[in-house]
């Protein structure tokens, strides 16, 4: 793309997400792109006057950091330059839109500058996108040569029928090459990693990569913070929407599709996921276990005003058993697991590879340690996000300079084996999903985003599964450490059958 002048706005910019993420994002790649040609101007946009939110907003850019290789001295004047660049505009109405357009092009006409592009990033409530992408198209449109990004947020939609209709509105007023859906999970480095640790260690991955050798699949985010405070969203939506639609899933493909041979074309990239969806066996309730946590339903209550006898169907833990059709991975149990208040928090996707006949025979022997593959996406016994493989499997190739090999072991113990026992990897510098992102929306790497196909052919996926779960009854887990069991239930065993395990609990059951 050409260099030029870059307008950035975020939509919502005083809001929870710019403050903890996006204005750093933005800072980030300011810094980065300080002497490449381009130069910048941001705006933090928002329903409030500007008298009232501006100083809000200098408050919340005041607050960005730079990372540990810049002096204090250059900080400093990056963040001053940062400041200077930056105004709050009320973005209400259409001629508060048309305004903000004059703006820029007043000001690339007074300096002189060409224009690059203009990205949107809307931070704002779902219902809100199809008003503001239709203001954005009337007048915020840049001249010809110049991109128009507009990135968004999910939810993308409720379910197949209401993804279609969002997608639709949203097509009314912008190209899908001009939509940057995000999923924040595509921007942690160790499931971006994913595909090109499968590149790289092709040659050992091939032999293995498949179902005479692969126990299991498992996909798992395991979180210890209820919801408290977000109730009003997540009593709609639940786990299965909120985090195994998308970021699960996305992990999923990401580890079952058929490698690109260029891993650049976001065209490739993409066919080759579709693929995987269009295999996917669809879910059926006998493949799912949901719970609730205990205090949960007096949340729900609480916060929506409801009477004591208030029930709420909505899971907060999930376990989904997933099978492809394809003779690589027929029978092959793919696990996606989530839920809140669970004894620890910690996400990883791990490939745990069948132990040779001796090792099944005599389960207990020192010479049968698990073989596997943990894609760690931090947290948990490891601090740090980590490629990890078993030393009874294969050495991993790094090519990669951006990633090290850990060689300092302590004595952690990570998914049954302890650190001495893997070879690890890891980013040399830890970036946030939304930095990562960030620079991805700015160099166009649509890989890194959800398609409209893709976003459609997940809840394609989701849809029917979450429809026979609706009237289902989640099982009551007591929260916190206690948890052992629903999840063993889901971990562990050789046969994994959940037929047994859909328990439906009688209204009266619940939450005792
Ligand atoms: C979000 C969900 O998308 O992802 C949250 O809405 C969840 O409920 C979060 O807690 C998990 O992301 P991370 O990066 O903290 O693992």
């Amino acid at each position: 793309q050409r260099p030029g002048h870059v307008s950035v706005v975020i939509v919502g910019g005083t809001g929870d997400l710019a403050k903890k993420y996006l204005w750093q994002g933005f800072f980030q790649l300011y810094v980065s792109q300080v002497s490449s040609g381009n130069t910048f101007s941001f705006y933090g946009g928002g329903l409030s006057p500007a008298d009232k939110a501006t100083p809000l907003l200098f408050e919340i850019l005041k607050a960005v950091s730079c990372s540990k290789d810049v002096s204090q001295e250059r900080c400093a004047l990056l963040k001053d330059q940062f400041l200077r660049l930056s105004q709050y505009r009320q973005l209400k109405t259409l001629e508060d839109y048309q305004d903000l357009a004059e703006h820029i092009e007043k000001q690339l006409q007074q300096e002189g500058m060409t224009e690059a592009g203009r990205l949107f990033y809307l931070s704002v409530p779902a219902f809100a996108y199809a008003d503001i992408a239709d203001k954005i198209n009337n007048s915020c449109r840049p001249a010809s040569g110049a991109w128009l990004r507009v990135v968004l947020e999910k939810p993308f939609g409720h379910d197949f029928r209401s993804a279609q209709v969002l997608a639709s509105q949203l097509g009314s007023s912008l190209k899908d090459e001009e939509m940057y859906r995000i999923d924040h999970y595509l921007g942690k480095q160790v499931v971006a990693k994913i595909l090109p640790f499968r590149i790289e260690n092709k040659r050992f991955l091939d032999p293995i990569w498949n179902k005479q050798h692969i126990e299991r699949v498992e996909i798992v985010l395991k979180e210890t913070l209820d919801v408290k405070g977000r109730i009003p969203f997540y009593d709609q939506y639940g786990v299965i929407r909120d985090v195994l639609q998308n970021h699960l899933t996305e992990v999923m493909t990401l580890l079952t599709m058929r490698l690109p041979v260029n891993l650049s074309s976001s065209e490739e990239v993409l066919q080759n996921k579709l693929h995987i969806f269009s295999s996917l066996l669809p879910l059926g309730k006998n493949q799912a276990v949901i719970g609730q946590y205990q205090s949960y339903k007096s949340e729900v209550q609480q916060e929506l005003n409801k009477t004591k006898d208030h029930v709420s169907l909505t899971p907060t833990f999930a376990a989904v058993l997933a099978h492809i059709d394809e003779a690589q991975y027929e029978d092959v149990p793919i696990l996606l697991i989530s839920g809140k208040m669970l004894d620890e928090r910690v996400g990883y996707a791990r490939i745990l590879f069948k132990n040779d006949i001796f090792c099944l025979q005599n389960h207990n022997s020192i010479h049968c340690k698990p073989k596997q593959i943990v894609f760690y996406f931090g947290h948990g016994s490891l601090q740090y996000p980590a490629i990890l493989v078993s030393k009874n499997l294969f050495k991993p190739v790094l090519t990669d300079s951006e990633w090290k090999e850990v060689t300092e072991h302590t004595d952690v113990s990570v998914l049954g084996l302890s650190l001495s026992d893997y070879y690890v990897q890891t980013p040399t510098e830890q970036r946030e999903a939304y930095t990562e992102l960030i620079s991805h929306i700015f160099a166009g790497r649509k890989n890194s985003f959800i398609s409209t196909e893709n976003l459609l052919a997940s809840w394609g996926l989701w849809t029917p599964l979450l429809s026979t779960l609706s009237s289902s009854f989640p099982r009551i887990y007591p929260g916190g450490a206690d948890n052992g069991d629903l999840l063993d239930v889901c971990l562990k065993g050789k046969d994994i059958s959940f037929n047994s395990e859909v328990v439906i609990i009688s209204p009266d059951q619940m939450g005792s």
